[in-house]
């Protein structure tokens, strides 16, 4: 096949992100469309009759995934792709997105041009990718890799309501995800096609990453307690601020932050109680994650999150309580998948370099099932998670044609010779 005829129509991509941009929650900035809002929900109605009007035979799985198969010549595993379409309160439109919406129109070129894969191909659009009100994040790749457990499940939002009964409220079965994990051996190999989400490819004029690694990421709550008093009696030798001791940890939290390469930490939100400028704090709670390529990093930072912040705790008389969340470790790409990914991004004439993610991904957890890779393209200033994202869709196009090229070589890698 002439990789030439299989480029995608970049007109029809705009379009589709234009359609399934029509779903996002109004009371917030930006194209949000967070994990079970009632804009998620519709779009995923949506993104099913896309998958169905693209040819695909569409099902969702126990873990609630959203999947369309496009059925191969021959048996065995399946090539899988796909990504997330929901976002970040505030986030943007290409998010995961690009990884969905890019993977149809290449089944509608791979069937326009009458091109018949030998396996079987999957185009998922994973549940509730981005790091939800639960604090859990990759909620459909989790299941589908059997890394979930009743617990996750426990975890509750600020209100107390359970993420499982959340999830039941809405359809889903936390019951069946618990089985839901597919058989290995199902899946040959997956490959996630998305935005950069920093300014690496922009910067150095490149056209596409392969994507050596993800990074591995430790979640956690701290909740200050001290002592509510009258701002103006009490004595700043006798008060227990529970918000000044957080502020020193999220100081500390962003030390610890730049110690290591490619590793970063983020306090992202803080709650306070009770809330009034005329009231020392009693309660605050910071919401932080650490995150590292390297485990060893990840390992002797979340130490120094602990320590630290026990004896800043101890020196100021506030009690505090630190709950880890679901943690996710580095996970290095399947080099045999990032060769074909730079061979056919060479093969197309496209630049392109070998780069580590920042961000988590649903392949970070579809690696555990099958050799897996991804392929990045640019992002306007490295912007992301936020109204401002933006790729130029010339930049997507090139994207899906690596993609459709990426999977057709690895197609033939188990076709053999005569491809
Ligand atoms: C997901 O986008 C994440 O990296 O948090
Ligand atoms: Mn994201
Ligand atoms: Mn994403």
């Amino acid at each position: 096949m002439d990789l030439d005829q299989l480029a995608p129509d970049v007109d029809r991509i705009r379009q589709d992100f234009d359609d399934i941009a029509a779903f996002v929650d109004d009371s917030q900035p930006g194209w949000s469309r967070q994990v079970l809002s009632d804009p998620y929900l519709a779009s995923r109605a949506w993104v099913r009759r896309a998958m169905e009007d693209a040819g695909l035979a569409v099902h969702q799985d126990e873990a609630g995934n959203t999947i369309g198969r496009l059925a191969g010549r021959g048996g065995g595993g399946a090539l899988a792709t796909g990504s997330h379409t929901d976002t970040v309160a505030g986030g943007g439109r290409f998010d995961g997105i690009i990884g969905v919406l890019g993977a149809l129109e290449m089944v509608r070129r791979l069937r326009e041009t009458g091109t018949v894969l030998d396996h079987d191909l999957l185009v998922v659009d994973f549940l509730g990718e981005e790091p939800n009100d639960f604090g859990v994040s990759c909620v459909g790749s989790r299941s589908i890799t059997g890394s979930v457990t009743p617990a996750f499940f426990d975890q509750t939002d600020a209100a107390g309501l359970r993420l499982g009964t959340a999830l039941e409220r809405h359809g889903y079965s936390p019951h069946a995800m618990l089985s839901g994990a597919w058989q290995k051996g199902s899946v040959d190999a997956f490959v996630e096609l998305h935005i950069e989400q920093g300014p690496v490819l922009e910067r150095s004029g490149t056209q596409l990453g392969v994507v050596t690694a993800i990074a591995g990421i430790e979640r956690v709550v701290a909740t200050f307690l001290g002592r509510a008093d009258h701002a103006g009696t009490a004595s700043m030798t006798d008060r227990r601020d529970a918000l000044t001791a957080a502020a020193e940890a999220i100081l500390t939290v962003e030390q610890i932050g730049c110690t290591g390469e490619s590793s970063v930490a983020t306090t992202g939100s803080l709650e306070v109680e009770p809330g009034a400028m005329n009231v020392v704090p009693s309660l605050a709670r910071m919401w932080t994650e650490l995150r590292s390529p390297s485990a060893e990093w990840l390992g002797s930072a979340r130490r120094q999150v602990l320590d630290q912040i026990a004896a800043l705790a101890r020196r100021r008389d506030i009690e505090v309580d630190l709950q880890w969340l679901n943690d996710q470790d580095p996970v290095p790409t399947a080099t045999s998948v990032q060769d074909v990914v730079a061979s056919a991004a060479s093969a197309l004439g496209h630049s392109w370099q070998a780069m580590p993610s920042g961000a988590g991904h649903d392949a970070a957890h579809m690696a555990t099932l099958a050799p897996t890779g991804m392929i990045f393209v640019p992002s306007r200033d490295g912007r992301s998670h936020c109204p401002e994202e933006w790729t130029d869709f010339d930049d997507v196009g090139i994207g899906v044609h690596a993609l459709t090229a990426t999977l057709l070589e690895l197609d033939g890698a188990r076709a053999g010779a005569g491809r």
